[in-house]
């Protein structure tokens, strides 16, 4: 297995817990495509952001975002398996939505588009495409199931348009989740929170932790 490779499972090792060989090796590729197209040698290297300069992650690269968003989708999955497993939620397609839900973000966040966006958002627009557009495109070209594709399109607002799966409601409300949950802790670097958000509480100051050695 290639460097690249490698990397996208220590980055998220997630990826072991799907059972479908074939959406587990998908998953792989679309990370394999996405970095291979942007200025980042691997997952980790993409800042924890929302969106690029939005709810920045004082620490933890988007890695920690994707695994995080994945367990907590899972959290919903096992709870509901034991309590009303007459409920029918696909878990892989959970696992690997969770993992691939912001494979666009290799895209969107690259200081390399970044830069040219902003010099002129004239060209092709600012950002010629955000995460969620640029994320299905990644999914569909590696052969990822039309539902993952769907995850990655619709885990945002732009699934406001549309009838949202129920994996990919339950991704949707996993990724909220997290960021807002972040956010209220304190966890995200000031001023980077937007004012739809501000609105809805006041951060709390986390507790100073010990830089860990490098
Ligand atoms: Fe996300």
């Amino acid at each position: 297995m290639d460097q690249l490779r490698k990397s996208i499972l220590e980055d998220l090792p997630e990826i072991e817990w799907i059972s479908d060989p074939a959406l587990r090796q998908g998953t792989i590729d679309a990370w394999a495509l996405a970095l291979e197209k942007s200025s980042f040698s691997r997952i980790s290297e993409i800042p924890g952001e929302a969106n690029p300069g939005m709810m920045v992650m004082r620490r933890g690269g988007q890695n920690v975002h994707l695994s995080g968003v994945t367990r907590l989708a899972l959290a919903s999955v096992d709870y509901f398996a034991a309590v009303y497993p007459e409920a029918v939620i696909d878990r892989d397609i959970v696992i690997a939505g969770g993992l691939c839900h912001d494979v666009g973000k290799a895209f969107e966040c690259d200081p390399e588009n970044q830069k040219r966006w902003k010099a002129d958002a004239s060209l092709v627009g600012r950002p010629s495409l955000r995460h969620p557009v640029y994320g299905a495109y990644i999914c569909l070209t590696v052969g990822l199931p039309e539902a993952i594709a769907h995850i990655a399109a619709c885990h945002s607002p732009e699934g406001d348009n549309v009838k949202r799966s129920l994996e990919c409601i339950i991704v949707h409300e996993a990724d909220v989740a997290w960021w807002t949950i972040s956010a209220a802790s304190g966890l995200t670097q000031d001023g980077t929170i937007p004012d739809h958000f501000t609105k809805k509480f006041e951060p709390r100051k986390a507790r100073e932790m010990q830089k860990a050695a490098e």
